[in-house]
């Protein structure tokens, strides 16, 4: 049987019709898998696991805060009122920093950088601690309750999913020790410390708090 050419140029239409659905599906395709990219939620799939994603936070976060007590917390020549042998700077580390000129402790340069991070609604973060000097650490919520319990008892980090309102948040505690002498003794010994918890004594590599970091998903 020969084809008439009707026939020929139907086969023609159909073979560059599907071709031309395929395309318009793929773009649609694309399209979609594409736009929560520029949201504040992220992707549950394709894209990096959420646990991941927290890991990477609190890589820079706790690099950061190291470098930050490393670099320029060591080198003032007074530390809270105690002058420090090998400081080269003339200036004083100190919870007072505004009033007296100084610069902030480590724990409040973290928590500024969080209160101006927080405002991106990307994500959260935040340092908490059961034996909290400032309120604004203090555990919250069920999730942060519970963790935090866990966390000081086997000195891991704890992650987990929770709904707060309508949003999913993929949330993580990691655990914050202490790993210098000088963590110890300064809460040992700060007023607050000594008002609030004066039965609670910080040692070496004990968990003192942890940093939480919260991340909304999208459509979970
Ligand atoms: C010179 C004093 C000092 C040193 C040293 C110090 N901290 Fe703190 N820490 C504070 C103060 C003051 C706060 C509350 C800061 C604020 O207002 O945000 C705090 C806050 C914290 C918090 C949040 C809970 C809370 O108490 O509000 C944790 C956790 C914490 N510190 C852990 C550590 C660890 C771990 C180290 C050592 C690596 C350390 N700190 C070193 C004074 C100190």
């Amino acid at each position: 049987m020969t084809m008439t050419l009707f026939d020929r140029w139907m086969s023609t239409i159909r073979t560059r019709t599907v071709a031309f659905i395929a395309i318009v599906l793929a773009i649609a395709v694309t399209a979609v898998s594409c736009s929560g990219g520029g949201g504040t939620t992220a992707q549950s799939s394709p894209g990096i696991a959420p646990e991941l994603v927290a890991d990477y936070i609190h890589t820079v976060l706790a690099a950061d805060r190291t470098a930050y007590t490393k670099h320029v917390v060591n080198r003032a020549k007074m530390l809270e009122g105690k002058a420090k042998d090998d400081g080269v700077l003339a200036i004083e580390a100190t919870e007072g920093w505004q009033q007296t000129n100084g610069i902030p402790l480590p724990a409040q340069m973290f928590r500024l950088g969080s209160e101006i991070s927080n405002e991106s609604g990307y994500f959260t973060y935040n340092l908490i601690s059961p034996w909290y000097i400032n309120d604004s650490h203090a555990p919250k919520g069920e999730f942060e309750e519970a963790a935090v319990e866990e966390m000081i008892e086997t000195g891991e980090p704890v992650k987990d999913y929770q709904e707060i309102g309508d949003q999913t948040f993929f949330s993580a505690m990691y655990p914050d020790k202490a790993v210098a002498e000088a963590c110890v003794s300064c809460h040992n010994t700060h007023p607050v410390h000594l008002e609030r918890y004066p039965d609670k004594q910080f040692v070496m590599d004990e968990v003192m708090g942890g940093i939480v970091i919260n991340i909304p998903l999208a459509g979970a």
